[in-house]
């Protein structure tokens, strides 16, 4: 949500700005820009669009200076217009400023600012803050003194950077409820919102904690506390390589992904399945082991793909440890005043571990006293610093806006929560030893699932034109449904909707014509004849009935305009393998459509507002 890079250093600050905002571009993609120290004098160029239209717009070639920041807008305020593009500035254009966030009590400072005689020109809350930071330098006379009042003054989220020619050597950065990483390379320094856009130049990266600011030279750097406590930062290495962010071949990076979870499913149970003890080892959880095996509820929390997968972690965890669960949208639990007791453990999960309503979520969890768990992929994450223990999902960079590989991971990570606090209770070694080899075989199963892509691109194609679709699914499969309408929806804007099987009978039955497209998970398990009666109903009614099936069911084949097979598996490990076609369906439509498959419109990789 909005990219933010800035770099200080001996090189030309513009190509590596713009090399790092399409990296971040998944963060957001609506309008782009950049400013550039050049000759003590502010040089910004900045474009609704992408950043590669920026980079058409105007040669940014004769911009020679070396200290820089750049940005890639979401919207949050205003229009996605060249006006409201990032950097932003004061008045006399003295200051330039990039911001990720939202400043909440912008109107109030505007209406400070133009009472004092300055004037505000985009609808932006940001360029209020470029604005009021002028305000305070022209009476302080000192750039990071008015960057540090202006951010106790305001309410709301940033990750911000600031360039300005009275210190044209030097950067400030601050963060509150946004990411930004420091980047520390030899006499150099990138500072962006992920680490995306640092991997390129350097390993070496401090991690801004809540409400820290950092002020930047090429000779060094300098962090405090907002409210101007010293702090001290710590240099971690990055855990991933170059390569991970690349297409590697592929046409994008969701189909990349996709084609990756064979591996990432596998990196996910690596050194923690223990086949032949029906056993889960999770070092991460060892500090709250005696908590969980006494714990008498579980509240699951997330948004989202995270979300479908928290639904299927509920179904696991009743199952194999018979321990009460809540699954709760992240967004809703903050504000409802949850009950909780000292004794809960609340998980929230996250592929970006940055999203603010799960941040704000588990922030409400722990002031009421609960245990609180993460299940994060992106390693250093706010949310995976925040939780008292976790388990990374070990998933790589997921880039492809559509959360993909990262949800088969969230369900490689929730088995095996599960199956760790089943045998913990009652749970036998034997249905242990029996679930931990069904995983074991997940990532072989998934590969033969992929070997079939091109027949699934091929019922793709014959739906592209569709309209409406409905996904239905019955007990660990209804998740599964849900998640691949949401799928279809983000990618190719075609109205999805996903249901409990059973459920079709008491509404959405109504829609179903000649032109309406279901998609039944139909695989083997106790519901699967009364799925059967359900797709019964859709044919007499003549809708059109896309079926994900057993490898070997033959039965269906009577019913359903088109089977797609999947291997046979336990059905608590059902949803990980129909996701996949689920996954190529969505995939193949959008492109069929045109869509831009890895930026679809109106939406952002990790949505860092509330
Ligand atoms: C859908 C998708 C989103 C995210 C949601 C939560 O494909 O990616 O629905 O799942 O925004 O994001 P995380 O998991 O980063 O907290």
């Amino acid at each position: 949500m909005c990219g933010i890079v800035g770099y200080v250093g001996p090189k030309k600050a513009s190509p590596l700005i713009l090399s790092g905002l399409k990296r971040l571009e998944y963060r957001g993609y609506d309008s782009a820009g950049i400013c550039i120290i050049d000759a003590e004098d502010l040089t910004i160029h900045k474009k609704a669009g992408r950043v590669v239209d920026l980079e058409q717009s105007v040669d940014l070639s004769h911009l020679t200076g070396t200290v820089g920041v750049g940005h890639t807008r979401w919207a949050t305020h205003g229009l996605p217009n060249d006006v409201n593009a990032h950097p932003h500035t004061n008045n006399d254009g003295s200051i330039a400023l990039v911001h990720n966030g939202i400043i909440e009590n912008y109107l109030t400072i505007k209406k400070k600012l133009i009472n004092a005689g300055y004037t505000v020109a985009s609808e932006t809350d940001s360029e209020v803050l470029a604005v009021f930071i002028g305000m305070l330098y022209d009476s302080l006379g000192n750039l990071e003194q008015a960057v540090q009042t202006a951010l106790q003054e305001v309410d709301g989220t940033f990750g911000i950077v600031v360039a300005s020619t009275h210190e044209p050597n030097q950067l400030i950065a601050a963060r509150r409820g946004s990411p930004l990483i420091l980047g520390v390379g030899q006499d150099e320094y990138v500072v962006a919102s992920d680490a995306a856009a640092i991997i390129a130049h350097t390993r070496q990266v401090v991690y801004l904690q809540e409400n820290e600011m950092a002020v930047l030279t090429r000779d060094g750097f300098t962090t405090k506390t907002i409210s101007n406590e010293e702090t001290h930062s710590v240099i971690e290495e990055i855990s991933f390589e170059l390569e991970e962010i690349e297409k590697g071949g592929f046409e994008h990076f969701m189909l990349k992904e996709i084609y990756e979870q064979p591996i990432t499913f596998h990196d996910g149970f690596r050194g923690r399945l223990l086949v032949d003890e029906g056993n889960v080892r999770l070092g991460g959880l060892a500090k709250v082991q005696e908590k969980l095996r006494t714990a008498q509820r579980i509240i699951i929390t997330a948004c989202g793909t995270s979300w479908h997968a928290a639904l299927v972690g509920e179904y696991l965890i009743e199952q194999l440890a018979r321990v009460p669960v809540e699954v709760e949208y992240a967004s809703e639990f903050r504000y409802r005043n949850p009950i909780i007791y000292p004794d809960d453990i609340v998980i929230a999960i996250s592929q970006s571990g940055e999203t603010a309503d799960t941040l704000a979520a588990i922030r409400e969890a722990k002031l009421k006293g609960a245990t609180v768990l993460g299940m994060v992929n992106v390693v250093g994450s706010t949310i995976a610093r925040e939780t008292d223990a976790g388990v990374y999902l070990h998933a790589g960079p997921e880039i492809g806006v559509a959360s993909t590989k990262a949800f088969t991971s969230q369900l490689c990570i929730l088995t095996q929560f599960a199956l760790y606090l089943g045998r913990m209770r009652d749970l036998t070694a034997e249905a242990g030893r029996e679930l931990a080899q069904g995983m074991a075989q997940i990532p072989d199963q998934i590969r033969s699932i992929l070997e079939h892509a091109e027949s699934i691109a091929h019922i793709a194609r014959q739906y592209a034109t569709a309209t409406n679709f409905l996904y239905l699914g019955r007990g660990y499969q209804f998740p599964a449904a849900l998640e691949g309408a949401l799928k279809l929806k983000e990618i190719s804007y075609i109205h999805a909707e996903g249901y409990p099987a059973a459920e079709m009978k008491h509404g959405p039955i109504a829609l179903i014509d000649e032109h309406m497209p279901v998609v039944f998970i139909a695989t083997k398990d106790e519901t699967y004849d009364k799925v059967l009666s359900n797709i019964e109903e859709v044919k007499a009614r003549r809708g059109t009935v896309i079926a994900i099936a057993n490898e070997g069911d033959h039965q269906i084949d009577r019913l359903a305009d088109h089977v797609i097979r999947i291997p046979t598996t336990l059905p608590m490990l059902a949803p990980i393998l129909a996701s996949i076609p689920l996954q190529l369906l969505a995939y193949y439509i959008a492109v069929e459509r045109g869509c831009n498959v890895d930026m679809p419109r109106n939406l952002a990789k990790s949505v860092t507002v509330e």
